[in-house]
């Protein structure tokens, strides 16, 4: 059925019903779209639990079954000299949020001098061209204070996400010395919990739901028995979303606290990613064709689910529902500045990265050409980038 077809039809029922059904139609398509039969296997009763029952937006608690193996290895042998590097960097970068950061500057969202979103984040005379009305300054305030505040709550949700599999990985993990540095990243996912939680509780005064998408990540990644899946899941691919984001957000806010509380997180973050590319480069090589494989079509799929499907539904419903299709909002998301920057912040990131760890073959090469993504192939990975370098660079383009 077309999307213009399917929006007449859904036109004719009352608007609450309309969300609803359009919202499912949503989770269809992303089915529809990934077409490898494995991957669909794979992301498919996450999928279900994400997109159709929303379970993680049901106001009680979600119960995600693991079922993965802690690894015990009573001979305690250090083998993996970079590993215990990062712990020992990871030991010293540890940072206390009450100390750094200073939670007595008062934040006020909607004041223009201080931006926690520049105007040039969505293009609103484009919105303006889908309404068909102007909006005021004070409206234009309010829909950048609430796209933060939805950028960050879906930050805090994947940190909770972090929190959790860095702790089953720890757990999984076959190397001695990267259960050490699983610890403290334990207690960095931790830390970043605490920050995005306070900013959001007590400067933004807003909390949004997890955005279904993330959820199905989410969940896909807990409940796979697979330590390396987890891996690829939390280290490589909602990392490299988190990058993308925290930097395109450190880039472009005015706001001196969350630029500071940004620029902490991006330094522990860098390592984490790191500590992905060291344990799944050695990994992979030992993978059989038909595993690496597995992993190469899951990771791209997963890829262009970030980058198609992390559209801020919630505000959407908020602000504009009933008053623009789904259509002309995705549009109008994919189009704007900030995002296009966040999309390209993030692949700059992620691709080297895949590519670092085996998962981009020869195979795999006209796929990442016909999706744009093959312009991120020369750039550096994570094992070649520490948090500083990281900065700076985020400094300068900006
Ligand atoms: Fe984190
Ligand atoms: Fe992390």
């Amino acid at each position: 059925m077309t999307t213009n077809r399917l929006e007449r039809l859904t036109g004719l029922l009352p608007a609450r019903m309309r969300g609803q059904v359009g919202a499912y139609f949503d989770a269809l398509e992303v089915f529809m779209e990934v077409r490898d039969p494995k991957v669909l296997a794979a992301l498919g009763p996450s999928g279900v639990r994400g997109l159709l029952l929303q379970r993680g937006k049901q106001g009680v608690p979600s119960l995600m079954r693991a079922s993965h193996e802690a690894h015990f290895d009573w001979t305690y042998s250090s083998e993996h000299p970079e590993m215990r590097e990062l712990y020992t960097r990871a030991k010293r970068g540890q940072w206390d949020a009450d100390v750094v950061l200073d939670w007595t500057r008062s934040v006020d969202p909607l004041d223009p001098n201080v931006p926690i979103l520049p105007d040039d984040f969505l293009d609103f005379e484009d919105l303006e061209g889908l309404l068909g009305v102007r909006l005021t300054a004070g409206e234009r305030k309010k829909i950048l204070h609430s796209l933060a505040a939805w950028l960050l709550s879906q930050f805090l949700h994947g940190e909770q996400g972090a929190l959790f599999a860095a702790a089953q990985v720890t757990e999984a993990v076959q190397f001695f010395d990267g259960k050490l540095y699983g610890a403290t990243q334990v207690m960095d996912e931790g830390r970043h919990v605490e920050v995005f939680h306070r900013y959001l509780d007590t400067k933004l005064e807003r909390l949004y739901q997890i955005n279904d998408n993330l959820f199905v990540i989410i969940d896909a990644l807990m409940t796979d028995s697979r330590w390396d899946m987890k891996f690829l899941g939390m280290q490589i691919m909602v990392e490299g979303l988190a990058l993308g984001a925290f930097g395109t957000l450190y880039q472009q806010t005015k706001e001196p606290l969350l630029k500071d509380l940004l620029r902490y997180v991006i330094q522990d973050e860098a390592r984490h990613v790191h500590y992905g590319v060291l344990a799944l480069r050695e990994h992979n090589k030992q993978l059989s064709e038909a595993e690496r494989r597995e992993r190469e079509d899951w990771s791209f799929e997963v890829a262009l689910l970030m980058r198609n499907r992390f559209m801020a539904w919630e505000v959407y419903e908020e602000w504009f529902e009933g008053k623009l299709t789904r259509e002309q909002w995705k549009g109008f998301v994919t189009r704007a500045p900030g995002m296009s920057q966040f999309r390209h912040v993030m692949f700059s990131r992620l691709v080297p990265n895949l590519r670092e760890i085996g998962l981009i073959s020869a195979r795999m090469i006209p796929r990442f050409e016909k999706t744009g993504l093959l312009q991120y192939m020369g750039g550096l990975s994570a094992d070649r980038l520490d948090g500083d370098r990281l900065v700076a660079e985020l400094d300068r383009a900006a």
